[in-house]
């Protein structure tokens, strides 16, 4: 365990008056409906343990993607799913494949789990190239959009590799897709290698529930079953089901706040760009961008300076100049703006 690196989460501060922009959660609110749903389960069967199949949240995602309840996995968090992924799936004699920018978790589940991996570059305009991943490898995992550059992968590079990669599972982590990436999840029926995660924290603003899935083929499922059932039995409590149940049935508070974050995206982009920023192109609720002349991690303690806390990773060197900035509302758009207008005069 010592030679463990573990994964290290955006700051949660416990400051009040921040414009907080770093860990991408909505700024929006959970659907009214979840409030409510919420508040019926604050009851006397609180005594009892909650479903440990969690088999009416699995139906409600289903009938969302039109899959059958055998063809989800729910967990706390996308981040549990991912962990039993990688340890049900991904553990092979042949390397794991993923970016070499990419999710900063992937390399640590690895080292829990004892996987070995190889990276595989993004292109210079840090993009996936489907092609590199034409090689023997023991499973494929990688965001889509890519995290932390918020780069889209369009879905027929997707089909495009699982046409070449028939022999290891593909894991595509879409935990933020819905902020305007296409999703592979109609691809499921067709291969049965094809593993899409999603989560309740980014478009669907429960962040604080932890609640996430995976959808595949029922085989693929089972695995995933098996290594949770050794691990914990009850990972989704009553309050998670019932309020990951509301919120997936609330299509139009979830694709209303989803347009509200892309329009705000589109603008802020804008606004960066004028004040000599290189924004990348964002398929997410967060923005990647650098500035022509300033250091990332200079402009990132400025604005702390300033009451706004973004993300900015050292490492790896390429993306060292980047900030990564959570798409807020319009009024933190502008606080964000006003202060970076000011830091670069
Ligand atoms: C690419 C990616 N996947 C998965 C997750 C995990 O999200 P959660 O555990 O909240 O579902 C995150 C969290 O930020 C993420 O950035």
């Amino acid at each position: 365990m010592r030679r463990l690196t573990p994964y290290v989460p955006g700051e949660q501060p416990k400051l009040a008056n921040l414009v907080k922009l770093n860990t991408n959660e909505n700024p929006y609110g959970p659907s009214s409906k979840v409030i409510r749903a919420l508040q019926a389960e604050a009851a006397d069967s609180l005594r009892l343990y909650p479903d440990p199949n969690s088999d009416k949240l699995k139906v409600a995602i289903g009938e969302n993607y039109g899959l059958q309840a055998n063809q989800v996995f729910v967990g706390n968090g996308s981040d549990e799913v991912l962990a039993h992924v990688f340890q049900a799936l991904l553990k092979h004699d042949r390397p794991l494949l993923f970016p070499d920018i990419t999710y900063s978790f992937y390399p640590v589940y690895c080292g829990l789990y004892d996987i070995e991996f190889e990276l595989i570059p993004l292109n210079s305009s840090f993009e996936i190239e489907v092609s590199a991943y034409d090689k023997p490898n023991g499973g494929i995992i990688f965001p889509n959009p890519n995290a932390p550059t918020g780069v889209p992968l369009a879905l027929v590079e997707i089909e495009k590799l699982l046409k070449i990669n028939t022999e290891s599972v593909v894991v595509i982590d879409e935990a933020y897709v819905d902020f305007g990436t296409e999703s592979a999840v109609k691809l499921v029926n067709t291969y049965p290698n094809l593993l899409v995660t999603q989560t309740f924290s980014k478009a669907r603003s429960l962040a604080g529930l932890r609640v996430g899935y995976a959808l595949g083929h029922k085989d693929l499922i089972e695995a995933l079953i098996r290594v949770k059932d050794s691990f914990n039995s009850y990972p989704i409590d009553r309050f998670a089901e019932a309020g990951a149940i509301a919120a997936i049935q609330d299509k139009a508070y979830f694709s209303e706040t989803a347009k509200r974050v892309i329009a705000t995206r589109a603008a802020l982009g804008l606004e960066l760009q004028t004040l000599g920023f290189e924004v990348l192109p964002s398929g997410a609720n967060f923005i990647f961008a650098k500035h022509k002349m300033r250091d990332g991690a200079e402009l990132t303690e400025k604005l702390r300076d300033k009451n706004i806390i973004i993300r900015h990773f050292k490492k790896p060197v390429r993306i060292a100049p980047y900030l990564r900035i959570t798409v807020g509302t319009d009024a933190q758009s502008k606080q964000l703006v006003d202060a970076l207008r000011v830091i670069l005069k």
